[in-house]
């Protein structure tokens, strides 16, 4: 088997990307057919490095001009227009013609195409579009790329993140002007896709997901110009080929028994994960001079440094995505309900979801959050799966890290519940 080089902090592809290929040929397919796609999973399954992918081979190939635009720093729909304006600059066509919409605003900037001249057109773009303007401005950005020579497939990356932003206000709560902007910017997005079929293909992802906001905003109605593509996380057999590959990679040997105790701990092979637990040994055992794991050197490792403080910081970004998908109350009942299942061997069951909808009526302070919706985001991301009697945490890693870091002032529902009908 071929080497496969370690990931770095940031999304893969090429000689760093592994496997997806049912996942490429689909995407591959739909670009072809001009099927849009609402690319779906929760964070760190590979969504960025699947779609980085599959462009760089369309790319490759020539038949297609790619277009890559990320969103996660966007807060408006006019930065959200700015940014896919600057990002397609690669399609030269295209560009010429959104460079005459911007005339004035992009007059002597230079041809060049590294960071500081991206930043600068960036910067010019953004001056010339408001809130007034930002539709007018956008059709013609979307109308230049459907004619540019080659048809151009426009990957929009975390627009649930920028959707999630505009709809609710610095508490999380959902306003009224943001839903109405929401309305507007998905309006003027399922419009074009629809307009250009054909000549622009749509890949929308993100890493919230972005049905259980719109169904929070009673906008559900907009993601339907997308065939779903839910991104799931590794089977065993690739996740023990990929631990091979990168084993192969960096001289480690790593045992078909010691891959199998890693499978066995992550339980959901979360791509993120299995690097980050590969990297953790190979750098253990680097440290101690060592270039051969066993399972004890696997269970060792995951102690101390997954379920350590370096490995804890991935969870605060869990944490933080749930706080702005959850306003404050469903946040806080989300908490509960998950330590409750960490500490319950991963299961949070019937009997225990039925206290806890009653303490959570006693408990709140405004509407109470139905508890229904607080499992559909749990279940939507990734957190928990249903199962006949109640629902059970899908990753031991995840799991394991709740339970360090939110076991130790457990109090089980059944114990409180009792006292605050006392
Ligand atoms: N196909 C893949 N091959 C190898 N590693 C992957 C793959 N997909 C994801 N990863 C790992 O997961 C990490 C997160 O991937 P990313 O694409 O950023 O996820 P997402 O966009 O879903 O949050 C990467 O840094 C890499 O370590
Ligand atoms: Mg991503």
């Amino acid at each position: 088997m071929a080497g496969l080089k370690k990931a770095g902090a940031n999304w893969v592809d090429g000689e760093r990307f592994f496997d997806r290929q049912a996942e490429l040929d689909v995407l591959s397919d739909r670009v072809r057919n001009g099927t849009h796609t609402l690319l779906t999973a929760q964070r760190r399954m590979g969504k960025t490095s699947l779609v980085r992918e599959l462009l760089r081979r369309l790319t490759d190939e020539g038949r297609f001009q790619t277009v890559f635009v990320d969103l996660e720093d966007a807060r408006t729909a006019a930065d959200a227009v700015a940014e896919i304006a600057v990002q397609s600059r690669p399609a030269q066509h295209a560009w010429r013609r959104i460079k005459v919409g911007f005339d004035n605003a992009l007059r002597g900037i230079a041809e060049r195409v590294d960071t500081v001249a991206v930043a600068e057109v960036h910067v010019k773009l953004r001056a010339g579009i408001d809130a007034g303007n930002w539709r007018q401005k956008g059709g013609e950005v979307w109308a230049a790329l459907a004619e540019n020579d080659r048809s151009v497939v426009l990957a929009i990356d975390e627009l649930p993140i920028l959707v999630n932003r505009m709809l609710k206000d610095d508490d999380y709560r959902i306003t009224p002007e943001g839903k109405r902007a929401v309305d507007e910017l998905l309006s003027w997005l399922r419009r074009h896709g629809q307009e250009h079929q054909g000549r622009i293909c749509l890949i929308v992802s993100g890493s919230v997901g972005l049905e259980p906001i719109l169904r929070q905003a009673g906008l559900s109605a907009h993601a339907n110009i997308f065939s779903p593509l839910d991104l799931k996380p590794w089977d065993e057999q690739t996740a023990l080929d990929c631990l091979a590959a990168l084993a192969e990679g960096c001289g480690l040997d790593l045992p078909l028994a010691a891959r199998r105790a890693m499978c066995r701990r992550l339980r959901c092979l979360v791509p993120h994960h299995v690097q980050r637990f590969f990297d953790s040994l190979d750098e253990d055992l680097r440290l101690a001079r060592r270039r051969r794991a066993t399972v004890e050197d696997v269970e060792r490792v995951y102690t101390a440094e997954m379920l350590g403080v370096r490995g804890q910081v991935d969870l605060d970004h869990y944490e933080s995505r749930l706080k702005q998908v959850l306003e404050p109350e469903g946040y806080r009942d989300a908490l509960d309900l998950l330590t409750e299942a960490s500490m319950s061997d991963g299961m949070l069951r019937r009997e225990a979801i039925d206290r806890f909808r009653d303490y959570f009526r006693v408990r709140a302070e405004g509407d109470p959050v139905p508890i229904g919706d607080v499992l559909r985001v749990l279940e939507h991301d990734g957190y928990l799966e249903a199962r006949e009697d109640g629902y059970r945490f899908v990753s031991g890693l995840l799991q394991d890290w709740w339970r360090a870091r939110h076991g130790q002032f457990f109090v089980p529902v059944g114990q409180r519940a009792a006292r605050s009908g006392a």
